[in-house]
């Protein structure tokens, strides 16, 4: 491929990047923002992408290969603090594979937090029927359970809350959930128990976080 096509290429994920993040990016820069030392001047189209960016990833060069769907996976998953995570949450999601956007990006990961409150309830359901625990250990299990039904009811509102464009209800929503899944392991804090659950605990919540980190990627931009 010769290096003049390929930097044309290069320009257009760049303008496409930009485009998801921030539609009237490319005709329309806040005002008196003063945070741009490194602007690049104008006309120079191969020039580092601005410096909230990722630095250089290895651009999709066409959206019909298979790996350009990976590609912006990837680097939505890189703007949250769980990537790992957020990559195997997103890994099974036919629509962000057919269409990586952060609303489909967030959608899918808001799924795969229910899919993993609903395995972590039935986990605690489990244990709380267990002999091997003493009773008070059993009894927070199912403070867990019901505070795992919160969560739920917390992400079924912010899904509703996506319906209707209430953004502030969806973020406190989501917020909400991370305080739910802190709850549960208060309550065995308190007694100064080994929570069984956790793993769990952490992992929905850093779930949760990465859900806030995708709608984040928007607010950087947008609070100048
Ligand atoms: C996705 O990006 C668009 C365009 O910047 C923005 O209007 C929308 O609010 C974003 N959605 C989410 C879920 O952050
Ligand atoms: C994501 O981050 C990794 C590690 O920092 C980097 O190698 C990769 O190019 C990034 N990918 C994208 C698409 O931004
Ligand atoms: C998704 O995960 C499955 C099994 O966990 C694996 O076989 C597959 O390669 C993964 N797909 C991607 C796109 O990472
Ligand atoms: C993705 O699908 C594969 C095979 O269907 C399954 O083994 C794996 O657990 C799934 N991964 C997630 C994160 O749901
Ligand atoms: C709970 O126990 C049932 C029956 O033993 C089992 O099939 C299921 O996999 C367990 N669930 C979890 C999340 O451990």
């Amino acid at each position: 491929m010769p290096p003049a096509t390929s930097s044309s290429l290069h320009l257009l994920l760049l303008l496409f990047i930009l485009s998801v993040l921030h539609p009237s990016a490319s005709i329309c820069l806040p005002r008196g923002s003063t945070s741009s030392p490194s602007s690049p001047p104008p006309g120079t189209s191969s020039t580092p992408p601005p410096s909230h960016l990722p630095g250089h990833p290895s651009p999709p060069t066409d959206p019909s290969l298979p790996n350009y769907a990976s590609h912006l996976i990837e680097f939505f998953c890189n703007h949250t603090d769980f990537s790992d995570l957020c990559l195997k949450s997103l890994n099974n999601s036919s629509a962000v594979l057919k269409s990586p956007t952060n609303s489909t990006v967030l959608a899918a990961l808001m799924k795969a937090v229910d899919v993993k409150t609903h395995d972590a309830r039935s986990f605690a359901q489990n244990l709380s029927a267990d002999p091997h625990f003493d009773a008070k250990t059993r009894e927070l299990l199912h403070d867990c359970i019901d505070v795992y039904d919160d969560a739920l009811d917390n992400l079924e509102a912010a899904k509703e809350a996506i319906r209707v464009g209430d953004i502030g209800t969806r973020d406190s929503m989501l917020s909400a959930m991370i305080s739910n899944f802190g709850t549960c392991e208060d309550g065995f804090a308190e007694f100064s128990i080994k929570s069984p659950v956790e793993d769990w605990s952490e992992t929905l919540q850093s779930m949760t976080d990465n859900c806030l980190a995708i709608i984040n990627m928007n607010r950087i931009h947008d609070d100048y």
